[in-house]
């Protein structure tokens, strides 16, 4: 049955997460991640509410470094609509962008009520996130080399044709330990593992895995870019303490369960936007040039899995003339 396409909020999306980059982008280098951040989820929290839909925020940021935020439970939209869960992730990176390196992107995604997972309070989640080849062929709880063994087999390839991306973190010294024994390449980030796991999907990046703990919302955000672009990732939620674990516990949460993408999201129907910030390895940050700016996003509808990047030109002169946004 043939049905008429029906609408792309990623579209509209993007609009957010260009506005939260070129807010946030102004503060490159500055040193200050709290007016990064307040920049980012103003101008993000303004163009969510112009979006014809009735969301629900299941997956903020903030709590992590006392951060301004957008509010777990607080609805954003026209309030009309299609019912909608939402991730945010106004800055992936608050600190690169602050230092001024590498790879800050603004994020944002939707999908059908209560179709995302709601990971509480928990902030980290150990990951392994794998391109479309080697989707199906892993599992988190298998040791690093079995993984790394099945992820060659799919690509065609040996163990040391693999690359591994990896948050460079003393808490990741013994995968990375694992990782060179198996033989495998290790390209160590220092920040975003958001735009790391969408490079294990994202043609010619030359990324075949992301393994380790990173944040929770990024590991939902990934999953619901991952669904549309053919890749996977599994999670586990992480305890950084026996407190925290016996909180969880109390909580009802399970530390062992694996996360698998139909638990992190459980909807095909899903929408992904991304802008860079500062420059990345596949998304640029934003270009400033006297009057105006230029932004690269990349746009993620999971119906369709259609991948869109979108290169913009936005105007001063014509935007300050009605925008809440002062650019
Ligand atoms: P924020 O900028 O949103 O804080 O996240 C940056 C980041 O590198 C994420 O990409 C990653 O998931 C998380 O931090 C890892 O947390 P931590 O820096 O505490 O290890």
């Amino acid at each position: 049955m043939i049905t008429e396409p029906t609408r792309n909020l990623a579209l509209e999306l993007v609009r957010v997460t260009e506005a939260a980059a070129l807010s946030a982008g102004r503060y490159m280098g500055r040193g200050d991640k709290n007016a990064a951040d307040h920049a980012a989820v103003e101008a993000m929290r303004l163009v969510l509410n112009t979006i014809y839909m009735n969301a629900v925020i299941v997956i903020g940021e903030g709590e992590k470094d006392h951060a301004p935020m957008l509010f777990n439970g607080e609805h954003v939209g026209n309030g009309k609509g299609a019912e909608m869960d939402i991730a945010v992730d106004p800055i992936d990176g608050t600190r690169p962008l602050a230092n001024g390196t590498w790879s800050a992107l603004s994020t944002v995604a939707l999908a059908p009520r209560g179709t995302m997972f709601d990971p509480g309070p928990f902030l980290y989640m150990d990951k392994i996130a794998v391109g479309p080849q080697a989707k199906g062929k892993v599992d988190i709880n298998a040791p690093v080399k079995h993984n790394l063994a099945a992820i060659a087999k799919a690509g065609g390839k040996s163990v040391e044709d693999v690359t591994v991306i990896i948050l460079d973190r003393p808490r990741h010294e013994q995968l990375v330990a694992e990782v060179r024994r198996a033989g495998a390449r290790i390209h160590l980030i220092p920040d975003g593992d958001v735009a790391g796991a969408l490079m294990t999907s994202w043609p010619d990046s030359g990324i075949d895995a992301l393994l380790g703990v990173g944040g929770t919302p990024e590991g939902v955000l990934s999953a619901c870019a991952l669904r549309a672009m053919g890749g996977e990732i599994q999670g586990k939620l992480y305890a950084r303490n026996d407190d925290e674990l016996r909180r969880g516990r109390e909580m009802g949460y399970d530390f062992e369960k694996v996360l698998t993408m139909n638990d992190l999201v459980s909807s095909e129907d899903v929408f992904f936007a991304a802008t860079g910030i500062t420059d990345g390895e596949f998304l640029d940050g934003v270009k400033y040039f006297g009057s105006g700016a230029r932004t690269d996003s990349l746009v993620v509808r999971g119906q369709t899995g259609t991948v869109r990047q979108i290169i913009a030109t936005h105007r001063w002169d014509k935007l300050n003339q009605f925008s809440a946004i002062k650019y």
